[in-house]
């Protein structure tokens, strides 16, 4: 369909992405999501989940990648292995659970089939007999489950990539590669292990709106502020009535929408690497010095010593980005993972983490933030949502053609690959920049 109106695309997609511009397409045409998730998400480094989702033999997950039905399974030898659910024998999907234990083997439910959990063929009902003769059976490669083509793990954290060909998955993150180490880092056992089970929230427009938003440091004052104000309002009553005149430390999490005020965004600063990758630094000083707090300082100090921890503790993010699926607030161990199902449609998954070793309560911080501004249930996410639901209505029309990028466009200091907005540029559109530019390159094939 796109062939035919777009013939030669190398063409075509000068004419989508502009430096600072985008045509209303790329987010609405169903060719270009298909063609999408042809040259972008069923090639590049996609998040499967952690590695502590699956702790025992036979343990799986499902997701999708691209269009692609995946499982993440756990192998009898500990390895952690990504195939497609797909039986070979007349293509039954293996799972139909979203996750649990597929015992010693994986076992079709429609003949009876068994595979290996590296996808091997183990068994077929009355082989011999029935394939004698024939070219099939434990040797023959159609007759196993298909495997990504690629799957490695950092820090616990499983990605796989249908292509055979490409960067490695480091080389893929780059410096995005902070994410997981900020993550790690944090805990003073140096892991993380998530929290069973996720948040899923299916948005009605396309993918590339929720990665938009993530690093749009204009929004969140305005999108958030009616949240930001009401929880302002109770967290002054409290801290009124409070011995120490302070309230929850939850409360900030939500007020910082309406006390950081849209100026005060521009003092941030976004980070934006090759590959679409980019982090937004700042943090919404969440380094009280409660007794919680001191008490984690104190077993992170045992854990790394003084200047290790210093450094840890430092580190100064926000949000990393990871195109084209993730989205990590590495500090407060969350992260989204981006599935799109439809050109109007999008899944994400939203987890969060737990720091091994650290005390209960740095945990509930964590909690709290996932309740409060992530989950389903949160206004903040609501709004969001909303805005999500209405730019896909408003780029259905034919009230204009282009979606801006221009905010501090041509003030971006380029060095060594990555581009940083200017001082006091923190609300500058690059992010969105970026994305369309690692966009362009991926759809060029
Ligand atoms: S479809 Fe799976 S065994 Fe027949
Ligand atoms: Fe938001």
């Amino acid at each position: 369909m796109l062939q035919e109106r777009v013939p030669d695309l190398s063409r075509s997609l000068s004419d989508l992405v502009a430096p600072d511009r985008v045509r209303r397409e790329v987010y609405t045409d169903p060719a270009i999501f298909e063609l999408e998730m042809r040259r972008i998400h069923e090639r590049v480094w996609i998040y499967c989940g952690h590695e502590s989702q699956v702790p025992k033999s036979g343990d799986y997950y499902t997701l999708q990648i691209g269009r692609q039905p995946m499982i993440m399974v756990r192998g009898a030898d500990g390895a952690v292995n990504v195939l497609y659910n797909r039986c070979p024998h007349r293509g039954n999907l293996m799972v139909g659970d979203r996750y649990g234990n597929s015992g010693e083997f994986f076992r079709c439910s429609y003949h009876a089939w068994t595979f290996h959990h590296d996808g091997r063929l183990r068994n077929i009902p009355m082989m011999e007999s029935g394939y004698a003769g024939t070219p099939y059976g434990k040797d023959h490669p159609d007759c196993s489950m298909k495997r990504a083509a690629r799957v490695e793990n950092y820090r616990g954290f499983v990605f796989a990539s249908l292509s055979g060909e490409g960067p490695s998955l480091r080389d893929f993150l780059g410096e995005a590669i902070v994410a997981f180490d900020d993550m790690c880092d944090r805990a003073p056992q140096g892991e993380v292990e998530v929290v069973p089970n996720c948040f899923r929230v299916i948005q009605k427009s396309n993918w590339k709106i929720f990665l938009e938003n993530q690093l749009d440091a204009l929004h969140p004052s305005v999108t958030h502020q009616s949240t930001g104000r009401a929880a302002h309002e109770v967290e002054k009553q409290i801290a009124k009535k409070a011995k120490k005149g302070e309230a929850p430390l939850s409360y900030h999490m939500l007020s910082a929408f309406a006390t950081v005020t849209i100026d005060k965004w521009d003092a941030f600063q976004t980070i934006n690497y090759p590959h679409g990758h980019c982090i937004l630094t700042g943090y919404m000083g969440l380094r009280p010095q409660d007794p919680d707090t001191l008490a984690y300082d104190k077993l992170m100090i045992k854990a790394y010593g003084q200047k290790r921890f210093e450094e840890i503790v430092g580190v100064n993010i926000h949000h990393v980005l990871i195109y084209p699926g993730l989205s990590v607030q590495s500090p407060l161990q969350q992260l989204r993972a981006v599935r799109p199902l439809g050109v109007d449609r999008t899944l994400t998954e939203i987890w969060h983490f737990r720091l091994k070793g650290a005390p209960e309560p740095i945990y509930r911080r964590s909690l709290a933030y996932y309740n409060l501004v992530n989950s389903p249930a949160t206004l903040v996410n609501a709004d969001d949502l909303e805005n999500f639901w209405k730019c896909h209505q408003g780029l259905s029309s034919e009230g204009g053609d282009w979606v801006s990028f221009a905010r501090h466009h041509g003030r971006d200091i380029e060095k060594d690959g990555t581009v940083e907005t200017a001082p006091n540029c923190g609300t500058s559109e690059a992010p969105m920049r970026n994305q369309m530019k690692a966009w362009a390159e991926y759809m060029r094939g």
